[in-house]
């Protein structure tokens, strides 16, 4: 046991829109994200973009291989100079009035700059940088140009971690994506992610006996990564279970886990959430809404022909909302259902007078990653009240 487990953020921090606004503007604006894969942005001139909490981002690789991110956003009239993905060749042009970036971000052009811009400092006039790094195949952004963690903070230590997947091998193969719709403040997510008490009761039916003897959660600088040890008794050891998954759901198997053991769940704080297994690979990234409504985006990739056993294929027009279900999600045979149920459930119930969070499961393979959680976002977010479990 690394530390006492215990409740450090008081409850109004998850439900708050004061708090909430602290954390987009104390935590988000510093946090690393994936973006997308390495395989998307081969070429100079490829680009891609999103949206990250309110900031419009692009990312693009330059004729020397260099990865730059940027915020989308013209500096004229602040228009988004790229959509979609694509290749914008060797220069970012605004389609608003044709202002052009190079692909390092610097102004280049200006149409009828003499006659409408007397002495344009153009050289102040760049893209807005943001930061990029790559990792395993994956593309992470994050909107400050200096980040409290830089890259390799953010990814120390998950070479000890590492998942046989690879997107640059080609054997992947994306199959589609969906998105959850959850009525709780992303921390309630996160937590119940990282809880491994939870998992050999409410998902008994999906997971198994996965007790808090059973399993581990080991922290790799801010992140978490999960390994079960239900099927060899061995730390580290994800193999069995994961091989039983797929060989239940009938699915072919990408990589070979008898010989070797990897992690189950990767939680790179704050907001990006990987699942390596035998079957495919898995991004979910958390999008916070608002206070109390987290979007989940989940995008799979499959040997093969890319198809997901666990139903994500194609593109969802509609998220995924516990209210249109046909039958009660303890039913669904669905683990990510079995949590949206009960995450709503204590979403609800933080609003009780009465609500107030007990004795945590010690250990870390039971509720203590819930305390290294709330500690990392106290980093980031300080708090100035002690009152912790009221
Ligand atoms: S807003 Fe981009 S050129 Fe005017
Ligand atoms: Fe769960």
């Amino acid at each position: 046991m690394t530390a006492q487990t215990k409740q450090l953020l008081p409850k109004a921090t998850y439900f708050d829109p004061t708090w909430f606004e602290r954390e987009r503007r104390e935590l988000f604006d510093q946090a690393w994200v994936f973006a997308g894969i390495s395989r998307q942005l081969d070429n100079p001139g490829d680009f891609l973009t999103l949206r990250f909490m309110d900031h419009p981002l692009l990312v693009v690789r330059d004729g020397n291989g260099d990865l730059h991110a940027f915020h989308n956003l013209c500096r004229h009239r602040g228009c988004e100079v790229l959509e979609d993905t694509g290749n914008t060749g060797d220069a970012i042009m605004c389609p608003y009035h044709r202002w052009t970036y190079q692909l390092d971000g610097a102004l280049r052009g200006v149409p009828n700059e003499a006659e409408c811009f007397d002495g344009l400092a153009k050289s102040d006039l760049g893209l807005l940088p943001a930061s990029v790094g790559e990792y395993a195949g994956m593309v992470f952004v994050n909107p400050s140009p200096a980040p409290k963690d830089d890259f390799a903070a953010f990814i120390a230590n998950l070479d000890e971690h590492r998942w046989p997947h690879a997107f640059d091998a080609g054997d992947m193969q994306y199959s589609g994506e969906v998105v959850y719709e959850m009525h709780c403040n992303w921390k309630v997510f996160y937590e119940n992610a990282v809880d491994g008490y939870h998992l050999g009761y409410l998902h008994d039916q999906t997971l198994g006996r996965v007790y808090p003897s059973k399993n581990v959660w080991e922290m790799a600088g801010r992140n978490h990564v999960w390994y079960s040890t239900e099927w060899e008794g061995e730390r580290r050891s994800n193999t069995k279970l994961s091989v039983q998954m797929s060989d239940r759901y009938n699915a072919p198997r990408l990589h070979e886990y008898e010989e070797t053991t990897y992690p189950g769940v990767v939680m790179l704080f704050p907001l990006t959430i990987l699942s390596p297994s035998p079957w495919g690979f898995y991004v979910s990234v958390l999008e916070p809404k608002g206070p109390e409504l987290t979007y989940m985006r989940t995008l799979a990739w499959a040997p093969g022909d890319g198809e997901d056993r666990f139903g994500i294929s194609g593109k969802r027009a509609e998220p995924v909302r516990l209210e249109d279900l046909d039958k009660h999600p303890l039913e669904s045979g669905n683990f990510q259902l079995e949590d949206m149920w009960i995450v709503e459930k204590v979403q609800r119930n933080l609003h009780s007078p009465n609500y107030q969070v007990g004795p945590l499961a010690q250990g870390d393979g039971a509720e203590n990653p819930l305390t290294e959680f709330q500690r990392q976002i106290l980093e980031f977010v300080p708090s100035g009240e002690s009152a912790c479990n009221s």
